[in-house]
């Protein structure tokens, strides 16, 4: 297996990747040929597409410029990091990690380097049709294979591998479950993630830097061509050993709960709260997009007190419903306000995927599952399985 470099003159913003790709090949007197494996990197791509903003052009939010302030970033670099991913998994000084699309990413993808001063390059939209477009407008005929190469690193290992964002003619993942190992055992889980390893290799030669080497040919790889594109398949989260184990129970909101947030707000007006004057709104919101708002309820005998999440389960089921996809706490306390945990058991009975959206009155807010609220909890399961 052969991995030949392609040098190209700098690709500016808009700049079109295939006639530069071509003329480097051309300069060195390189042709494609059937079997080939063109690895692109993903920042030539996005450039190429014009996905580069200036961060003068940014104007960060409330919500951009606190989690800014969290995790030591640039708050317009937050902003765009907000407006590119679905969810803030976590973060360290300097860098959040981000899921997008069921994947994770550093920053929402969102890179400094390889973009001129000032700017930053953001992942490209749909680099599985893009993997396509370059496939169609250099292949000429000849059967290759094309993927867009971004790089990653592991959980506590230093240095990049590489990763496919996209593949085009090769079978991203390869399932070896049922062959046998050395010894004749059946591979139990192992799945060969090709495209990774094949952008690995032409990473090697392509660099991360001022190499000027942004798309490697691999030739003579023991991989074959077919003619469709490659999805990369996702892991589920439950499923995935790094993301079960070491996620965090409070992720930050990055919005989409802002109305239910409010009905919260305004059922905590109506607390019947003599005895702690503790005012708690929660509103939960059915899978038939109907929200039942409720408060807490106290009384002289304090037992008998019922919390706001509660009240809101009993309105919900006593109304026909029973699917839930998230609640909203508010009470006036410093930090958000999580549920208690009657509650919390009282919510884990209909699903353990419902959303907490924990908030006080002061605009923070935090957002869990039921199932991160309450770790391995009694279920119908158990009596089931007895
Ligand atoms: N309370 C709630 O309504 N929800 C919670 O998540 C925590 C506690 C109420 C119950 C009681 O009226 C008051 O807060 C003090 O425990």
């Amino acid at each position: 297996m052969e991995v030949l470099g392609i040098k190209t003159e700098l690709i500016r913003i808009g700049d079109d990747l295939v006639e530069a790709l071509q003329k480097g090949m051309d300069n060195v007197g390189l042709a494609l040929q059937d079997g080939d494996i063109l690895v692109v990197s993903e920042s030539a791509v996005a450039t190429w597409k014009k996905r580069v903003v200036e961060l003068e052009s940014i104007e960060p939010g409330r919500l951009a410029k606190s989690l800014a302030l969290r995790y030591s970033k640039d708050p317009r670099e937050m902003e765009l990091i907000l407006q590119e991913s679905d969810e803030i998994v976590g973060g360290i000084p300097g860098v959040v990690l981000t899921m997008m699309d069921g994947f994770l990413y550093p920053n929402g993808g969102i890179d400094h380097s390889n973009a001129p001063l000032g700017h930053v390059v953001l992942l490209p939209s749909n680099p599985i049709e893009l993997a396509a477009e370059i496939h169609m407008c250099i292949s000429g005929g000849k059967r290759i294979g094309v993927l867009i190469g971004d790089s990653r690193t592991h959980p506590l290992r230093l240095g990049c591998v590489g990763v496919a964002l996209a593949s085009f003619g090769i079978n991203s993942v390869e399932d070896v479950r049922g062959q046998k190992d050395l010894y004749g055992r059946e591979l139990k889980i192992t799945r060969k993630a090709v495209a990774d390893n094949l952008v690995s290799a032409a990473q090697i030669i392509m660099g991360e830097g001022d190499e000027g080497i942004p798309a490697a040919i691999i030739r003579g790889a023991p991989v074959s061509i077919n003619d469709s594109s490659s999805e990369i398949p996702r892991m589920p989260p439950a499923e995935c050993m790094y993301f079960g184990a070491l996620k965090n129970i409070s992720h930050q909101y990055v919005g989409g709960y802002d109305d239910l947030l409010d009905e919260a707000r305004r059922a905590r007006e109506n607390a019947y709260v003599p005895y702690s004057n503790f005012r708690v709104g929660a509103a939960l919101l059915g899978k038939s997009g109907k929200i039942y708002a409720a408060t807490n309820i106290e009384n002289a005998s304090s037992g008998a007190d019922i919390c706001a999440e509660r009240a809101a389960i009993a309105k919900a089921v006593s109304s026909g419903e029973r699917n839930f996809k998230a609640i909203a706490v508010v009470g006036d306390t410093r930090e958000p306000i999580p549920p208690c945990g009657i509650c919390r058991q009282n919510l884990i009975e209909f699903d353990n995927e419902i959303q907490v959206i924990m908030a006080n009155l002061s605009g923070d807010v935090l957002m869990a599952t039921v199932g991160e609220l309450l770790p391995n909890p009694f279920t119908a399961h158990y009596m089931e399985t007895r």
